[in-house]
């Protein structure tokens, strides 16, 4: 990258200059605003509640080689602008794509390509690569090969994994980023670093998240070994079918059942289909690792009370079970390799917020949380409960900066959306999914408040725009990361002391005063 001194050049014709100084060519690559293209790559796949800021980004920077990244980086030192880098652009406040000064959207979708090693099991992956395109070629090559990591096939590999990557055998093989054995980092310095040049400070990018650290470019995950079979099943009960009590009774099995169950639960109002009254849903959306005659006995004696019959469970193989959960049964598994999201995952307004839960909830507590379901529209609001226990608990709180361990029961995953942006609507959902928030407080970790750094949440606090507190961060980042958190303001203040890497909840250094 060359060194000449361009403070007073505007970020394109910088850009441009470092292109040309390395040969390399800026057409499909660099997009302005003038480009036709621009208005479709700013576009998320997932659309963010409502804009925090009305900027758009300079320019979008799709590379496909490192020196090209190299090159943003420079200019972006240079002119002071910030960089947001998107993998497959699934944050959930659009921290990939949205800021409040101006910036370029690094967008990493043609880093992309998957290499896997059969014999010790093992994939180097870039972050570009979608979920569902690195399910897709595990299953190309091996039919007892997988790997753990979330369910909606377009979320992209390099946010999901370096923030945790919590999906359906996290039970039994736990989450994505403790099967992350080496990594491809570009540091603030613009060089490349993995495992061994990293050392210890690989640990940030084990479930710390990318962002504060550098871009990661590529991981090598192990994966895991699975049967040939799996078995899936989606049973509904509704308040009239005893609805409170199974997910009063499911508190006290879900982290506790065979490793190889994921009980999964999904909540919601709906219109009875029987009685035509309002009533709750609750979904046991299910994936046991192996086959239906070995889950039937162990529903039979830890949940008798679901009534679980043979006809409910579905055989098949693993990567047909990817496409169930992700509504696309019905189709070819070539899908997977789509970026456009669809089925249960179809674009909307939304807002998310995480919960984890350490004692059972109690009836009168749930009773609570359907009166905040039934205030909002059917299909519009969804809670979702994961169970942990199993391998989660298998690793310490400090092992990765994932420090949701043992003691954790489930975690709750509140959801409402909206179709269009910046009206009433929204205001009132946003409203509601904050009153239920504040609802649950007694019945949820304490001290800190634990949270899901993938389902990030700016009401627990933002950065400033100059300088931020260790106390001030630490609001947001002991619920994210328990103890952790010290440890990642250590590998921050090392790794980037200048806060090149930064977002309105990035990791800050420790600022030494004058
Ligand atoms: P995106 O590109 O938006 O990046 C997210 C964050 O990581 C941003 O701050 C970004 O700057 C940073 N980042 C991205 N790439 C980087 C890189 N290469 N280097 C450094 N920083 C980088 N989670 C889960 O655990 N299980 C699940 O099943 C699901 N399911 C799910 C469904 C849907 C519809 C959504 C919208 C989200 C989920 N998630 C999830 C949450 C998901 O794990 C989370 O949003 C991830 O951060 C998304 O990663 P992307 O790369 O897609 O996002």
């Amino acid at each position: 990258v060359s060194s000449t001194q361009d403070h007073n050049k505007p970020f394109p014709e910088c850009l441009i200059d470092q292109f040309q100084s390395s040969n390399a060519d800026p057409s499909n690559v660099v997009y302005s605003p003038n480009n036709a293209s621009y208005a479709s790559l700013l576009l998320a796949p997932n659309l963010r509640p409502e804009s925090t800021s009305p900027l758009r980004p300079l320019l979008i920077v799709t590379p496909y080689y490192e020196r090209e990244i190299q090159a943003v980086i420079y200019c972006c030192k240079k002119l002071g602008t910030q960089i947001r880098v998107r993998s497959g652009g699934h944050d959930y406040e659009g921290l990939s794509y949205v800021s409040g000064i101006p910036f370029v959207i690094l967008d990493m979708r043609n880093f992309r390509s998957v290499s896997i090693n059969t014999n010790d099991k093992t994939a180097w992956v870039e972050v570009g690569t979608t979920l569902g395109q690195l399910y897709h070629t595990i299953a190309r090559h091996s039919k007892t090969l997988a790997f753990t990591a979330g369910v909606c096939p377009t979320v992209g590999v390099g946010g999901h994994i370096s923030g945790g990557g919590y999906g359906l055998m996290s039970r039994k093989h736990s989450i994505a980023a403790d099967h992350i054995i080496d990594a491809k980092v570009m540091n603030a310095d613009d060089h490349i670093v993995d495992r061994r040049s990293m050392g210890e400070d690989l640990f940030a990018i084990r479930g710390g998240g990318g962002t504060s650290f550098g871009i990661v470019l590529a991981f090598k995950l192990q994966l895991v070994t699975i049967p040939g079979t799996v078995t899936v099943f989606n049973v509904s009960r509704t308040l009239e079918q005893n609805a409170t009590n199974l997910v009063h009774k499911w508190q006290y099995i879900a982290d506790k059942i065979d490793r190889n169950l994921l009980l999964r639960l999904f909540l919601r109002s709906i219109t009875s289909p029987i009685h035509g009254n309002r009533t709750i849903q609750a979904t046991f959306n299910t994936l046991y690792l192996g086959r239906a005659h070995y889950l039937l006995p162990i529903m039979q004696e830890k949940f008798p009370e679901l009534g679980l019959l043979p006809e409910d469970c579905i055989e098949m193989s693993w990567i047909e079970s990817v496409l169930y959960f992700a509504g696309l049964r019905n189709e070819f598994v070539d899908i997977l390799l789509s970026r456009i999201p669809t089925g249960v995952y179809s674009p909307v307004y939304f807002k998310g917020k995480s919960d984890y839960v350490i004692q059972p909830i109690p009836v009168g507590g749930l009773r609570g949380m359907w009166r905040f379901l039934h205030e909002e529209d059917e299909n519009m609001a969804e809670l979702q409960l994961s169970p942990y226990g199993g391998a989660l608990n298998d690793y310490s709180e400090s092992e990765t900066p994932f420090a949701h361990r043992a003691g954790y029961i489930f975690m709750i995953h509140y959801a409402v959306s909206w179709t269009r942006p910046g009206n009433s609507e929204s205001e009132r959902r946003m409203n509601w999914i904050r009153r239920l928030y504040g609802y649950m407080a007694p019945y949820v970790s304490k001290n800190p408040t634990a949270a899901y750094f993938n389902y990030g949440d700016l009401d627990l606090g933002t950065n400033n725009e100059g300088n931020t507190s260790y106390a001030q961060a630490s609001v947001w980042g002991l619920k994210y990361f328990g103890n952790n958190f010290n440890r990642l303001v250590r590998v921050k203040t090392k790794v980037d002391p200048s806060n090149f890497f930064r977002n309105e909840q990035s990791v800050p250094p420790l600022y030494v005063s004058a």
